[in-house]
């Protein structure tokens, strides 16, 4: 038998439900917040992560699904969304026209990571990326989509938030911390040395106990902002705290990818073991320039849809639609017409089988049908259909072209 690859899975009944109704919620919020749906392709150039993520990130440097296709281009299958989204905005040169661009997106992510409850190696995002708002307030407002899609999924969770300072504060920072770190050398483990030299801020989110022992006094990013970054996440916190969004300031999150500045957010839920993430985003106001477009303030989310699946509370499920079968072959043709009929506006599900009336009301009851239509010998000559309403319980013959 041939299995699907180990850290892939099949999303199958009863779970598709749940997924389909996380993409309708997270859908019908993301145009709420005047967001439009794009696409983009699942398998893009290497350069394009290697460029956005960083080279220096577990994603690109550990996890990629890179190869060489068969006309020599180095290409991987896509670890994230971003990156793709703001290759697409300036290869179509949207930076240059200016204003402002609200996009979402799903779909499969890829990264060969070590599979374990909610690690896949193939997962799905929810994603939104904003282009063109360099004001705070739109960090706010997706963090504000972020927890208004939870809400509408009765979904609880932590919110995380951290600062990762700009091109002003972040180098200096980044220097105190090598100062520190080089103070310490000897108590870090050698995943940390190495981030020393590639990424020094990497190190903060560091798994590893002995060193979250050491970064406890560790300088802060926070209190090393610079005025506009510090007014920043003042306000921030500020919108948050009016809006009744709580929130706990996170001075180590750093997020596993390079091109934040400024707002940084996790959304964790402690419902769900280890791999806590729901949701992950931050504004990134310098990719699209590292991308060779015009310089574009950004900023965006994503939600990982695999590790919500157990938490979502569905709706009740009520009866609906209809249930169509025949007592006898020859009433099978009409059965076939009045679903093509009912069809366009409901939902039919038709047994082809001829039946007892008693096993169409099970087979009714079994797809959870509303309505449960029959049509036998008798039926069939005189022009009409038997119905029972199968919540309010009651049945009827009525002819068939008023059904
Ligand atoms: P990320 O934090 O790498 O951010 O991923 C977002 C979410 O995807 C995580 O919080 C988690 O729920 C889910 N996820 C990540 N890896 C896995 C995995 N191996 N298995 C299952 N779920 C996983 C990004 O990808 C950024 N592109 C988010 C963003 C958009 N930032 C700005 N715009």
């Amino acid at each position: 038998m041939i299995r699907s690859l180990r850290g892939m899975n099949d999303i199958l009944p009863p779970e598709n439900l749940r997924f389909e109704h996380f993409l309708q919620t997270a859908t019908a919020v993301a145009k709420r917040y005047g967001f439009t749906y794009v696409e983009t392709p699942l398998l893009e150039e290497t350069a394009l992560f290697k460029r956005s993520v960083g080279e220096s990130s577990d994603i690109v440097g550990k996890e990629m699904y890179q190869f060489t296709d068969k006309g020599g281009n180095d290409v991987c299958l896509r670890p994230e969304g971003t990156a793709g989204v703001v290759r697409a905005f300036v290869q179509h040169k949207l930076d240059r026209a200016g204003g402002i661009h609200r996009y979402f997106y799903h779909g499969p992510m890829f990264r060969y990571e070590r599979p374990q409850k909610g690690r896949l190696r193939e997962f799905h995002q929810f994603g939104c990326e904003s282009f063109g708002v360099a004001s705070v307030y739109e960090d706010v407002t997706v963090i504000m989509m972020v927890a208004d899609i939870f809400k509408a999924l009765g979904i609880g969770y932590r919110l995380k938030i951290n600062s990762l300072g700009d091109r002003n504060c972040m180098p200096q920072y980044r220097e105190k911390l090598i100062g520190f770190l080089d103070k310490h050398e000897a108590h870090i483990c050698e995943d940390c040395t190495r981030r020393k030299a590639t990424n020094p801020i990497r190190v903060l989110d560091c798994k590893n106990e002995h060193c979250q022992a050491v970064y406890a006094d560790a300088p802060k990013l926070i209190d090393n902002l610079c005025e506009g970054c510090g007014e920043d996440f003042h306000t921030l916190k500020k919108i948050l705290d009016e809006n009744g969004i709580a929130y706990e300031v996170d001075t180590h999150l750093v997020r596993g990818l390079d091109y934040y500045s400024k707002t940084a957010f996790e959304f964790v839920s402690d419902a769900i073991g280890a791999q806590s993430a729901i949701a992950g985003g931050g504004r990134y106001d310098r990719l699209v320039e590292f991308l060779d477009g015009r310089p574009t303030p950004a900023v965006g989310f994503a939600i990982g849809i695999e590790r919500l699946l157990e938490l979502i509370e569905m709706p009740e499920t009520k009866r609906s639609g209809y249930y169509m079968g025949a007592m006898d072959d020859e009433s099978l043709p009409q059965i076939l017409k009045l679903a093509a009929r009912k069809r366009a506006s409901d939902s039919v599900v038709v047994e082809y089988g001829a039946k007892s009336l008693k096993a169409h009301l099970k087979g009714a009851d079994r797809i959870n049908a509303r309505w449960c239509v029959v049509i036998g010998e008798n039926e069939r000559n005189a022009g009409t259909v038997w119905v029972k309403d199968l919540e309010a319980k009651s049945e009827s013959v009525v002819p068939a072209g008023e059904l």
